[in-house]
């Protein structure tokens, strides 16, 4: 499939990776200030980098030492383009390493919150209070600043800021994207707006106006495919196509057994009824169980499902007639990472939407370029309902590895009830938005209890429910008892065959989120 991104704003701040571990939430703050900002590899030429024509540049930090061998380098011409550029920790080192400072393996690490002084105030300090608490971590330190620079705050034993206000160029020690550096939002504007002259051109309207004429660019006539799975990216995709191109779009909703109680009704609801888009509502669960009869493996269950999902969206697409652009949710983190995550494999995660190469369509993803938090803001802008704007992620494969075992209309219907008894009442006690995702399980074990005067042999539900910032890691939430205590009773009395409801109280590592 060929691939053609889609619009950016002229105004462009570009973040050269050193290997941060805040890189993206540099990234973020840039944009929260309504500037548009990409993340670059920083080993990107400067020819290259140059021709972008960007207003302004940040280092990031890296876990390197700049004397390393093999530490990652710059260019020392970027500094001489008069392109204004802040580094960030192991960013400033590197910069006074290359314009002849000196930067020395630290004896005294500074690790987290960190007392500064401000001794300059007339850049990227201009309106902060004379002593701030920022967050450092770094073990090595920049003794001496270039020729140019002058000091412009410290610790009590290091340099915390440097500045060449005449270059425009500017280092900080600590980390100002961070929450623990409050005041950090000031430093990205004072160096965005005063020292870059940039505007506030990234917001949501912006947005949405840039994403649907570069739609309209780049589909013209042609006709556009989307495979809704119900949660906020693929809607996103969808409602921002669906503006551009309107009748041209025809999307498709599987319904492949798995999904939540009444979650079909809303999509279907949602798109076709209030948004008026084509919509094709495919019933496949028949076949889909089908092919999952007595298999009990994840990953097999995974593959199977993968698979006839690409079945069942290529048999639509043709029914469909002529299509020559497939419209898909992939997020800016998606970009970011492919190719450099070297994760093992825990778990094979589909994605839904995926369809045949042998269909040649070319890929129209209007939000490759944005966070998830951007990808909501742009849903509310086109109206999309609370419901899937802020819906918690849901694997592709849905309840079908919720249910642990063998997947049967029975066992899917008792975990889709308890489901939505969870929900319901996680969403009463005004906690949705606070998880992550929280969901049920139906465990692969009955055990013996008493209802009544009768003996029962029941099913056993897991509550599952997660706090987490990107899925990597995750914490168990602490839900209130009482809480915990409704979601038992109601269902334990309103599902039939479910005797016993239990809390898992796992973090990820070294669980997982999911169960399968
Ligand atoms: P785990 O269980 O690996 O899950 O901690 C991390 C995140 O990924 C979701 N997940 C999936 N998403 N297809 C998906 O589209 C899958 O097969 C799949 N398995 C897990 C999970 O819900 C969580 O958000």
């Amino acid at each position: 499939m060929t691939n053609t991104t889609t619009a950016k704003p002229d105004e462009l701040v570009l973040v050269l990776d050193f290997g941060a571990q805040y890189g993206q939430l540099i990234a973020r703050r840039i944009r929260e200030c309504h500037v548009y900002c990409e993340i670059i590899p920083h080993d990107t030429p400067t020819g290259e980098i140059l021709a972008r024509r960007p207003k302004g540049i940040v280092f990031s930090g890296g876990p390197s030492s700049v004397y390393e061998e093999g530490a990652p380098l710059c260019d020392r011409a970027l500094f001489d383009a008069g392109v204004p550029i802040l580094g960030i920790c192991y960013g400033m080192q590197l910069m006074a390493k290359t314009l002849g400072g000196q930067v020395r393996g630290g004896t005294q690490r500074e690790y987290g919150k960190t007392e500064i002084t401000v001794v300059d105030h007339s850049d990227l300090f201009e309106g902060l209070n004379p002593r701030l608490i920022a967050w450092m971590s770094h073990g090595d330190r920049v003794d001496e600043v270039p020729p140019g620079f002058i000091q412009s705050a410290r610790t009590s034993t290091a340099l915390a800021a440097m500045s060449d206000q005449k270059r425009r160029l500017f280092g900080v020690q600590f980390h100002p994207e961070v929450v623990h550096t409050p005041w950090g939002m000031e430093v990205f504007r004072n160096f965005l707006y005063k020292q870059c002259g940039c505007r506030e051109t990234w917001t949501t309207e912006s947005v949405v106006t840039a994403a649907v004429r570069s739609i309209q660019e780049q589909v013209g006539d042609g006709s556009v495919v989307c495979a809704l799975s119900g949660g906020v990216d693929s809607a996103v995709t969808a409602a921002l196509v669906h503006r551009a191109v309107g009748k041209q779009l025809t999307c498709i909703f599987m319904d492949h057994g798995f999904l939540r109680k009444n979650e079909a009704d809303q999509v279907v609801e949602t798109f076709a009824q209030n948004f008026h888009v084509n919509l094709v509502h495919v019933q496949a669960q028949e076949r889909f169980l089908k092919r999952l009869a007595g298999v009990i493996d994840p990953e097999e269950k995974r593959r199977i499902i993968g698979d006839e999902y690409a079945n069942v969206l290529e048999e639509e697409a043709r029914k469909i007639g002529e299509v020559q652009f497939l419209a898909q949710g992939t997020l800016y983190p998606d970009v970011i990472e492919s190719g450099t995550r070297q994760a093992a494999r825990i778990k094979t995660h589909h994605n839904v939407g995926g369809l045949p190469e042998t269909l040649k369509l070319q890929l129209v993803e209007p939000a490759r370029f944005l966070f998830k938090d951007e990808v909501r803001a742009v849903g509310e802008e086109l109206g999309l309902p609370d419901e899937i704007v802020w819906r918690h992620p849901f694997p592709g494969p849905g309840l079908a590895i919720r249910v642990i075992g063998e997947l049967t209309p029975k066992r899917l219907d008792t975990l889709r009830e308890a489901d939505a008894i969870i929900l319901d009442e996680i969403m009463a006690a005004g906690l949705y938005r606070r998880l992550f995702q929280c969901f049920g399980v139906l465990a692969p074990i009955k055990s013996v209890g008493v209802m009544g005067d009768q003996r029962t042999y029941g099913s056993t539900i897991v509550l599952r429910a997660v706090t987490s910032d990107d899925a990597m890691t995750a914490d168990w939430a602490q839900l209130p008892y009482e809480v915990l205590a409704r979601i038992s009773t109601r269902i334990i009395n309103e599902v039939s065959g479910v005797n016993r409801v239990v809390y898992d109280l796992s973090s990820k590592p070294p669980a997982t989120i999911e169960w399968e």
